[in-house]
């Protein structure tokens, strides 16, 4: 480990949010604010049966009520194209076609719109909607050994399946082994600003005004969907209160444009958050099964990580839990595979950090049983652990700090003075315990373009169809421009969120700034070496445009990930058996940090969010109904300020990679990454009982 000098002096120094002012004093309008002539609001009506179909939408009644302008259903909806490739090449979840038929896979399923005047017209008519079903027994009981399981389809960047070496000869020559089955519950994103899409038709265009994760892909799939010219539809999208993977096609969006296209006139379609938890995607529960083989000194010698995850009965999803296992530890037999078993349930969808996130919890816990049953440290059972090159891949790693991670972490954290021994330590009612867990996500950039121009009065405008979902990413293109351009910051503006800029990045898989930056910093540099010829700025600007098509296909392939090391220390009640967290430091290695102010937040985000997944949330379904218990920010219970103390976040500087013009690692979604393991780890320490199911709730617990 370097410390890397911030090449030009912008990045790497904190900078408030360029949109702050704008958020704090009300100015910035998100998608379901902004105003609009002769806007109507429609509602989703969505199914109350959990299989079966629908026999009847009796709209005629609700047709007379005052305002109402429309109700569509699959009786009367225009037919929608499915047949296309979507975001990641594989077709779309068929749950975005909607009203294409009346079959009902699961319970708030939409079955219906209605169109009125005003929004409070909508939802008076939509709950009058007599909606007939002839219903079919469901299935949404989750478990491992479900017979209908299957072994999952690859899909990009995760295999369903690995193997090398023979696992069962080398648990037989193993010395120690730990096999243990970990569950992880339905969990959801909702993030605080609920999906909402306004639609119209201007001049020919469809314009949508929406909350997503990447304007460009909303616009080309509702151009696939509606078999419309991809360049008459515009998606625009300022400011987005959070997405966190859910914020991509949704019902909401197609609705809109929908309606939009029948009335011709602007619609707007909100969602309610007990909608979102049927409509927007969630994160799987999972079974996950670890065994783990190895030496009396800790080295491993057998890793098997198999993982199941639910899905609906009419898209395959994959939650690929088993992940983490593929870059974090090596061993002679090394296995992991991936199964699914589908319900009559929603689709759920991406996460934050879909795969690592409860894979971490199975595998970090692993870790730590073995380290105890070894009378091994745990950081150092993971330091004699660490692999060459990609245990699955064989390629080299492109910076790899995870042991840097945990010696930093753990002289911060004060770990050295550990008694490894559990249930010693009482604070009165309270018992005392620590626990640390490994963290990596995967890193990397995909293709984008921007345009950069130098205007004629001196300042700069960079266009490209990024999303900031809170993150912070149009300050640190800001900070990104400015250093390519070597300018100050204030001379450069970022404009984001616009289908019309061209193709780019979603916000997603931690690969967004990434992304973004080496398009921007593309063009800035190419323009920036323009100017020095002189000649001056004509009154249009001079604009340079970039792809980064080409030069990301010529990277050489290695194994890159961030990586980060979590500690965390609980108090466990004896005799409510509550868990409190008491403090938590998590030391990140995630390449060059662009805005040390927002990427603080990232890291504790996440962290918070390891919390929460660790103690509180868990999504309940009635067995009867087939629908959730509690759809709401009450009933669905997440940590809360109270929950949360003492929390820190700092990361490592990491020698550059020589491929890579940017350095950029991506922060989204690695805070969360083995951060529920730590806690849970911390409890085995506490009172030396091994928690494998999420969340450790007080009943759990005594
Ligand atoms: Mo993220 S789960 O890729 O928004």
């Amino acid at each position: 480990m370097t410390t890397v000098t911030p090449l030009k002096g912008s990045v790497g120094t904190a900078h408030t949010r360029v949109e702050g002012h704008a958020k704090v004093t009300g100015a910035a309008r998100y998608a379901g604010e902004i105003p609009f002539a002769e806007l109507a609001h429609g509602w989703l009506v969505l199914s109350t049966v959990a299989r079966g179909r629908v026999t009847a939408v009796e709209d005629a009644a609700v047709r007379a009520l005052p305002g109402v302008l429309a109700v569509l259903h699959h009786g009367n909806a225009p037919h929608l194209e499915t047949d296309y490739a979507g975001l990641m090449g594989n077709k779309p979840d068929p749950s975005i076609a909607l009203f294409q038929h009346d079959r009902v896979p699961h319970a708030g399923w939409p079955v219906a719109l209605v169109v009125a005047e005003t929004p409070e017209q909508a939802r008076e008519a939509a709950e009058r909607l007599v909606v007939r079903y002839e219903r079919e027994p469901h299935d949404i009981t989750f478990a491992d050994g479900h017979p209908d399981a299957y072994t999952a389809a690859d899909v990009p960047h995760a295999a369903a399946v690995t193997a090398k070496g023979d696992l069962e000869t080398e648990l037989a020559r193993s010395a120690v082994v730990v096999d243990a089955e970990y569950t992880t519950p339905e969990e959801h994103h909702n993030p605080m600003e609920p999906h909402a899409a306004t639609a119209r038709w201007d001049g020919g265009r469809l314009e949508v005004v929406d909350s997503n994760q990447g304007a460009i892909w909303v616009k080309g799939e509702l151009a696939s969907l509606f078999s419309l010219d991809p360049a008459s539809v515009r998606v625009r999208s300022e400011h987005i209160g959070g997405g966190f993977g859910s914020k991509g096609v949704r019902a909401h969006q197609v609705a809109a444009v929908m309606a939009a296209t029948l009335l011709r006139r602007p619609v707007r379609v909100v969602l309610t958050r007990r909608q979102m938890f049927s409509l927007v995607g969630y994160r799987s529960p999972t079974a996950q099964h670890v065994r783990l083989g190895a030496d009396p000194d800790g080295r491993l010698r057998a890793l098997e990580h198999r993982s199941l995850n639910l899905s609906s009965t009419v898209h395959e999803f994959l939650e690929p839990a088993a992940m983490p296992a593929r870059v974090l530890y090596d061993a002679p037999a090394h296995h992991t595979a991936h199964r699914i078993v589908r319900l009559d349930v929603p689709t759920p969808t991406w996460m934050r950090a879909p795969g690592e996130a409860p894979g971490s919890f199975a595998l970090e816990s692993a870790l730590d049983e073995l380290a105890a049953k070894l009378g091994i440290d745990p950081i150092e059972l993971r330091v004699r652990n660490e692999p060459e090159t990609g245990p699955v891949s064989g390629l080299p790693f492109a910076g790899r700090g995870l042991t840097a991670c945990f010696r930093e972490g753990g002289r911060r954290f004060g770990w050295a003075d550990r008694d490894p021994r559990p249930g010693l330590r009482r604070d009165g009612r309270w018992l005392l315990g620590t626990g640390t867990a490994a963290a990596t996500f995967h890193a990397g950039a995909l293709p984008s373009t921007a345009a950069v121009t130098a205007e004629a009065g001196g300042d700069f405008t960079v266009r490209i169809s990024a999303a900031d979902i809170g993150t912070g990413a149009r300050t640190a293109l800001t900070l990104v421009a400015a250093d390519a351009l070597e300018v100050t910051p204030d001379r450069v503006r970022v404009l984001i969120g616009d289908s019309d800029f061209g193709p780019a990045m979603i916000a997603g898989g931690s690969m967004g700034t990434s992304s973004w930056s080496w398009a921007v910093t593309a063009a800035a540099e190419e323009l920036r070496e323009r100017l020095a010829l002189g000649g001056g700025v004509p009154p249009e600007g001079i604009t340079v445009r970039s792809d980064t098509t080409a030069a990301l296909a010529a990277l050489p392939q290695k194994e890159r990930h961030s990586y980060g090391a979590h500690f965390a220390e609980v108090a466990v009640d004896v005799t409510t058996g509550e868990v409190r967290v008491r403090r938590m430091l998590g030391i990140f290695a995630a390449g060059r940090i662009v805005n040390p102010l927002t990427a603080r937040n990232q890291f504790v985000g996440g962290m918070t969010w390891g919390i929460s997944m660790a103690l509180h949330e868990e999504a309940v379904r009635d067995q009867a109904s087939g629908a959730h218990v509690g759809a709401d920010l009450a009933g669905y219970h997440f940590a809360a300020n109270a929950d949360v103390p003492s929390i820190e976040a700092d990361w490592l500087a990491e020698d550059p990679d020589e491929d890579d013009p940017v350095v950029i690692k991506g922060i989204g979604e690695i805070g969360i990454v083995g951060a529920a393991a730590a806690v849970g780890n911390a409890v085995w320490h506490a009172t030396g009982v091994r928690h494998r199911s999420l969340p450790i709730r007080p009943d759990r617990v005594l």
